[in-house]
């Protein structure tokens, strides 16, 4: 079994296991890709202001958020159809996650159901959802996953529309035969095939998600669940208060990976004025080019309570299955070790504002 350093060389080795639309599909990103580059480029160009001569002997990771313990500030984010990288797809990401002790949220757009996810994993499963047009869909979908144990609701709200992803419309983007969606009935998969000029998950959003989702309709939402909200892909201070208000636990402060809005700011860059407009008593989480270990450290200083990682846990699966994802995170998690401590934090609590400046 390949075994690979760093998530970069995950990365780069991901092209010789996946196929070609499969690749194109994880790696894809909005219009140009400026967003992508620059939430690396954000992450990169923070320095970090270690402190020294603190007793770093013992470092613990762990971090609590809505009520869960978690041994690391690293959730898994959600990704849609995991079967394109694993025969068993969303199942062996699950389990995968639960050997390293790590929330797994779980896309509506998975390939498994959600009833299937949460009964393989023996860790804990959050539920990302899409809105759909059709209030009974959505509904049914907040239902099953609190029937199915999900301890928490991501709401996505960055995706009115599927971003163009030019690779994917010339691909024409489509889910193999064989491979189903895991959370509907036939007719969904039916809008999944190969459709004649475009990628057919632009045209299945089109058809079925509800672009006229507003913040009454969110309020709406959180009040027919009993489940906590987060609500994700939200970059402005504005829209994270209302969120609040909406009642919302929190926000994840997100550009969808740099796959929806192209030139929309890098994570990095709005992430402390989010935390500084909601207090710290609302669950903050950021995602968007994670990659390091010092990534994670920036991101707690800068006010997250914790990360989300999207495409490496992609690379990981179609590398290894679960092993992949477990491997992906436990590189992670070393890599987060050895930052605190030396930077001279020995908890995530120690990890401050002041250990980042930003201009
Ligand atoms: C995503 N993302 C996403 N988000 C969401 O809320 N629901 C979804 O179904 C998906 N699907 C999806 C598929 C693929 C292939 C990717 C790469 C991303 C966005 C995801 O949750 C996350 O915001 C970004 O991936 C984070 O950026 P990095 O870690 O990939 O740089
Ligand atoms: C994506 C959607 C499914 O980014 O969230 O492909």
């Amino acid at each position: 079994m390949a075994k690979y350093a760093n998530l970069y060389e995950y990365e780069a080795a991901s092209q010789e296991v996946l196929s070609a639309m499969a690749h194109s599909y994880y790696s894809g990103v909005a219009r140009d890709g400026i967003t992508l580059k620059a939430n690396r480029n954000a992450w990169d160009e923070l320095y970090l202001y270690y402190r020294v001569l603190v007793d770093v002997s013992h470092r613990h990771t762990g971090t609590r958020i809505l009520d869960q313990d978690m041994k690391a500030p690293v959730l898994v984010a959600p990704t849609a159809f995991h079967g394109l990288a694993h025969p068993k797809g969303e199942l062996e990401t699950a389990q995968g996650a639960a050997l390293q002790d790590c929330v797994y949220i779980a896309s509506t757009l998975s390939n498994q159901s959600i009833e299937s996810i949460c009964s393989t994993s023996t860790g804990s499963v959050w539920f990302q959802l899409y809105v759909y047009k059709d209030r009974e869909v959505t509904l049914n979908l907040i239902q099953r996953a609190e029937r199915a144990g999900c301890k928490a609701l991501v709401v996505t709200v960055d995706a009115a529309m599927i971003g163009t992803r030019e690779q994917d419309r010339a691909f024409r983007f489509h889910l193999p035969k064989g491979l189903t969606m895991g959370n509907f009935i036939d007719s969904h998969r039916a809008h999944l095939d190969q459709s004649s000029n475009d990628s057919a998950l632009a045209q299945y959003v089109q058809s079925q998600l509800d672009p006229s989702l507003s913040w009454s309709d969110l309020s709406w939402l959180v009040k027919q669940s009993s489940l906590p909200v987060l609500v994700k892909g939200i970059v402005r201070a504005d829209d994270a208060l209302l969120a609040m208000k909406s009642g919302a636990q929190g926000v994840i402060v997100s550009n969808h990976g740099g796959r929806q809005l192209d030139t929309a700011p890098p994570t990095a860059l709005v992430l402390p004025k989010i935390r500084q407009s909601l207090g710290d008593s609302a669950v903050v989480l950021v995602d968007g080019g994670i990659r390091r270990g010092t990534d994670i450290v920036k991101a707690i200083a800068l006010g997250a309570d914790a990360v989300l990682l999207g495409r490496p846990i992609l690379w990981g699966l179609a590398q290894d299955g679960h092993d992949g994802v477990a491997h992906i995170l436990s590189l992670l998690h070393a890599e987060l070790l050895e930052a605190m401590a030396l930077c001279g934090c020995d908890t995530i609590k120690s990890i401050t504002r002041d250990l980042v400046h930003q201009s």
